[in-house]
């Protein structure tokens, strides 16, 4: 019996895993630049570790955790279980260690790396899998803006360390526990007077977690809050100034961003300062790094009141993306015709003929080769994507197309495939 990897968990299998080396190499090179340092802690942790720092209504928490039971590890004889969960994100247990260790007795201030694998349970997608990747940093001890802007900057630096064209950076501060609470009020009053237009999950958690409804992606949420109250008009006097530095520091450096006043991140550790770098290139899943600032984590999880700032990066979305660049720069055709069976062939020709009329660069056979060698020389010429369109297929009215870059596949009618070629080839 052939046994195959669990849905939403790959391989990154030679030929694929030199680029992921190579981008390990350059973080650690700008992350040694910047003075961090790497610290490597555990895949599984204590459930209550995440739901206290995340918060017990996020998505994550809520439906995405790898969770199980474990016999208590403190006595073989015990059968007293402890909930534990394959960690979600690394902030966490990059915190705990800290408290654990007692790192700020010795120095407080902290700048921390991290590389390796994550866990949630999401539906995947392109750009979304149940076990990802990410290269994240955590500034602690720090309250001060330039930190939050020197995180952005390592980023910025990072970006162009690995010729990656830069995705485009939007920030927000979400204030402090000063100023929130009363624009949490302001907010939850405002989204009371629309709660009929929410959408279930936004209504169960609107007490709770009134922000969030910013975020949701629901038709009818974003309707409903569009002229919600913004943050950015509640920040005390404080928050404002600290947002106002981070702001003026991105502008001396020429690090381009934009305000976005409902973005609010799905985990609850948020405070002041968060941001998301972000494509247009991965459809949905559009966030490459995403952080900010947490100045309560430290004390939540047992130690002193000390601040920190930081982010996480998707390796694998970042991967994808260097490897469409690369496809794009290569020049290769837009897309390789690939065809099994004559009448697929039959087909496919005057295809590839209205295609090439509308500019773009296609290519196909015309002897018959086997699928298999159509589809190494179509990667040979590095196209960008692949139509396959066989007999069988064209009974079923159907094609499939792949782009090689992100070896994403998905099946097209065939009445639709030259309108799609044309407009994916213009976005
Ligand atoms: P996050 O926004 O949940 O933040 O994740 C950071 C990045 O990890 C995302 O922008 C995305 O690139 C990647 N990522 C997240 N989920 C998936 C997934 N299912 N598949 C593929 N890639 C994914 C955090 O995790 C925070 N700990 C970041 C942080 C560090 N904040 C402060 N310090």
């Amino acid at each position: 019996m052939r046994i195959t990897a669990i849905r939403g968990f790959s391989d990154i299998l030679p030929g694929e895993v030199e680029l992921w080396q190579a981008i390990e190499a350059k973080a650690r090179q700008v992350f040694s630049v910047y003075n961090f340092s790497e610290i490597r802690i555990p895949i599984l942790e204590k459930t209550e570790l995440f739901s206290r720092s995340i918060g017990e209504t996020t998505d994550i928490v809520e439906k995405e955790m790898y969770t199980f039971e474990d016999r208590d590890s403190r006595s073989s004889e015990s059968t007293e279980a402890t909930k534990l969960t394959l960690r979600p994100e690394g902030t966490a247990g990059v915190v705990r260690a800290y408290v654990e260790s007692e790192m700020y007795k010795t120095e407080p201030a902290r700048k921390l790396y991290y590389m390796g694998p994550m866990f949630r349970r999401e539906r995947p997608q392109k750009g979304r899998m149940r076990q990802f990747h990410q290269i994240g940093a955590e500034a602690l001890g720090r309250g001060d803006p330039f930190i939050d802007a020197e995180i952005l900057l390592l980023l910025s630096d990072f970006f162009t360390a690995v010729r990656l064209s830069e995705p485009s950076l939007q920030i927000n501060s979400l204030g402090d526990s000063e100023c929130r609470p009363q624009y949490r009020e302001k907010l939850l009053a405002f989204l009371k007077q629309h709660e009929e237009s929410l959408c279930d999950n936004c209504r169960r958690r609107i007490d709770r977690n009134p922000l969030r409804a910013l975020d949701c992606k629901e038709p009818g949420c974003i309707r409903a809050t569009k002229d919600a109250p913004s943050i950015l008009d509640s920040l005390c006097a404080n928050c404002q100034e600290h947002f106002q530095t981070v702001q003026r520091l991105l502008q001396e450096t020429n690090v381009n961003f934009t305000l976005n006043p409902r973005m609010v991140r799905g985990l609850d550790y948020y405070c002041r300062t968060t941001f998301e770098w972000t494509t247009t290139q991965l459809g949905s899943q559009s966030a490459v790094a995403a952080g900010g600032r947490y100045d309560g984590l430290v004390q939540e999880l047992g130690g002193p009141a000390i601040p920190g700032v930081g982010f996480a990066m998707g390796v694998e979305r970042l991967t994808m993306l260097l490897r469409m660049q690369e496809r794009a720069a290569a020049n290769g055709p837009s897309c390789y015709v690939i065809w099994v069976g004559e009448k697929a062939r039959d087909w496919a020709f005057p295809l590839v003929h209205r295609l090439r009329q509308k500019g773009l660069s296609v290519e196909m056979e015309g002897g018959s080769r086997s699928l298999k060698s159509q589809m190494r020389r179509a990667d040979k010429l590095k196209a960008a994507s692949v139509l396959i369109v066989g007999d069988d297929e064209l009974a079923k009215g159907k094609a499939v197309l792949r782009n090689m870059a992100s070896k994403q596949q998905e099946e097209i009618g065939l009445d639709s495939v030259e309108a799609e070629l044309i407009t994916r080839k213009a976005s």
